[in-house]
């Protein structure tokens, strides 16, 4: 039996029919088993401030189900989809299901209208116990699937009670949804049979019932941390997070492309690399050579690959691992860390690379609070309470740039003394990040062109002096620092030789040189690290309470 749920109304489709994958203004279960056999059509649809839209389950002809939208502005994904689904007049379910469940769920009051759907008369539910309330009449459950930070309540007879049933435990109930009498929550499930199917021995398991543990407590336990509350709101965030990034380069036609993790270069030239080497036995069998003939790292950056695309493709992105050999323990430092990158070609200026950037930020972010915003606001109520307005102001108002030299000159006039003495030439701080960032505002704020020395040998020389600065571009947040690090890259041969020449580097990147004797062409792009994107949006202090498994220096739990 396949159903869902929303807070105010109930519909359930045939066995084998389609669905989705709660998202989180939607109360229900995980429901699966998608076949085409249930497609709907939309049959029509106008669009106007109060629209009606026929949709008809294709595989039950006749019947029609009615749903009013609103243009009411903080649900445009629902009305996204009907745009969407206006240019080609059929909208497949499989694709639209998941804003129609939001549509339902916005327009909850129009539930009588769904009376036509048969209740199924027995679901199974299957979730892990939240909390467990034995009254002398009745049993209470919460049990939660993972699919969203609500639990669904089961009102069971106390006779179904059984000493395995504890907080933690993994249960099968089936029943009856029925409607609440509650007025926090709509349906609940008459329990008709509860099996447990793994207990849970509350004394020994560190998480405890009703209690909000803090971030620090439940990371030392990343084996069972995500059953907590916090995080597993932040794994649907970053998994909503993840999928609203893909759209966004997806949207604007950019080509995903998988870099690879072993590479044989060190893109940033910081030398902060993993080597690579045969366990033991293998390194025996490969006669004591490196195992690829030379030395392999994993990966920094997908920039150096993503340039080759870049030769044939004019947007590519790539979203993946990238490792760091930096011996930090600081709260934004990870040694394996997500990272998206893009680069365009055909792109003389800065300004077209900081743009992508801004407006990546802003549609991943409004994706991310349109699309779970309960889990969100456990975040904004919980963890950082004035992060929710930091977020609508950085929606709303056009990011700040500001060049190196201008940074530097704020710096040397601030009547604050810094452990770091701002200096033209010396790389940028935390204190500075944050002092710069507060000094314009507390809003984002690119700082562009950077000084020669202090970058890497792939950015283009600005031209404005020997060796001065290059276009680089750096995007500051409020209490992160850097978020994004990008630039346009030497293009012109000549240039990019000698660079490499002085660098003695021009034997191991004669590929790379080759890319710019063969229709090369201007190009540019940027990195953002995955994991503080996620800080800066939930008000996260802490790097490794945004990634299931952290890994950082002295640290590989698991
Ligand atoms: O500024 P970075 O080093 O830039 C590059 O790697 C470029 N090749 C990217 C490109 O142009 N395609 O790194 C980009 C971002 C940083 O701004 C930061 O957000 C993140 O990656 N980052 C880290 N995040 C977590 N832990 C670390 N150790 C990080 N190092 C960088
Ligand atoms: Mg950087």
């Amino acid at each position: 039996m396949y159903y869902a749920f929303t807070d105010k109304l109930f519909l359930q489709r045939e066995a084998g029919s389609k669905i989705v994958q709660s998202p989180e203004n939607f109360r229900g279960f995980r429901v699966s088993n998608l076949t085409h056999a249930n497609r709907l059509v939309v049959h029509e649809e106008i669009m106007t401030s109060t629209t009606t839209v026929k949709l008809k389950p294709s595989a039950k002809p006749g019947v029609t189900l009615t749903f009013l939208l609103t243009a009411d502005p903080e649900h445009i994904s629902v009305g996204r989809a009907v745009e969407r689904q206006r240019t080609t007049l059929e909208g497949e379910l499989c694709f639209y299901q998941k804003h129609l469940v939001g549509a339902f769920n916005v327009f909850s009051h129009l539930s009588e209208r769904f009376a036509a759907f048969r209740i199924p008369s027995s679901p199974e539910v299957q979730g892990w116990v939240r909390s467990v309330r034995a009254q002398k009449e009745v049993l209470f459950l919460h049990i939660n699937d993972g699919s969203s930070l609500e639990n669904l309540q089961v009102v069971a007879d106390p006779s179904l009670e059984n000493r395995d049933l504890t907080f933690g435990s993994a249960v099968e109930v089936e029943g009856k949804l029925v409607k609440s009498p509650h007025r926090m929550q709509n349906m609940e499930l008459k329990a008709e049979t509860i099996r447990v199917v793994g207990p849970c021995d509350t004394w020994l398991f560190p998480l405890k019932m009703k209690e909000r543990h803090p971030l620090e407590y439940v990371r030392q336990f990343p084996h069972l941390r995500c059953r907590n509350n916090t995080l597993g709101s932040l794994l649907r965030i970053r998994s909503e997070a993840t999928a609203a990034i893909h759209s966004f380069f997806q949207d604007n036609g950019y080509v995903h492309i998988h870099t690879p993790i072993i590479t044989s270069n060190d893109c940033e030239g910081a030398g902060e690399l993993f080597q690579i080497e045969a366990s033991n036995e293998a390194k025996e069998s490969a006669e004591k050579t490196h195992f690829f003939n030379v030395p392999a790292f994993l990966t920094v950056s997908g920039q150096l690959h993503l340039e080759v695309m870049a030769g044939a493709f004019t947007h590519v992105f790539t979203f993946g691992p990238t490792f760091r050999a930096e011996n930090s323990q600081s709260r934004r430092h990870l040694a394996e860390f997500y990272m998206v990158e893009a680069e365009l070609s055909f792109t003389e200026n800065l300004q077209d690379v900081t743009q992508v950037i801004e407006d990546l930020v802003k549609t991943a972010t409004s994706t991310v609070l349109s699309k779970c915003p309960r889990d969100v606001e456990l975040f904004h109520k919980y963890v950082a309470p004035a992060q929710k307005d930091r977020l609508e102001q950085m929606l709303k108002n056009k990011f700040v740039t500001i060049s190196y030299n201008e940074a530097v000159e704020i710096l040397k006039q601030a009547s604050q003394t810094f452990t770091f003495k701002p200096e033209w030439g010396c790389d940028l701080q935390t204190e500075h990040e944050k002092y710069l960032v507060k000094h314009c505002g507390e809003v984002p704020l690119f700082v562009i062109n950077y000084p020669y020395d202090l970058k890497p040998f792939y950015m283009r020389d600005n031209e404005d002096g020997p060796q001065r600065t290059v276009a680089a571009v750096d995007l500051l947040v409020p209490g992160i620092g850097e978020l994004c690090g990008g630039s346009l890259r030497e293009e012109r041969l000549p240039f990019l030789e000698s660079r490499l020449q002085r660098l003695g580097l021009a034997d191991t990147y004669q590929w790379y040189l080759d890319l710019r004797k063969f229709g090369s062409v201007p190009h540019g792009g940027f990195g953002m690290g995955f994991e503080r994107y996620l800080q800066y949006i939930l008000g996260v202090d802490n790097i490794k309470d945004v990634i299931p498994f952290p890994r950082f220096s002295h640290s590989c739990l698991l």
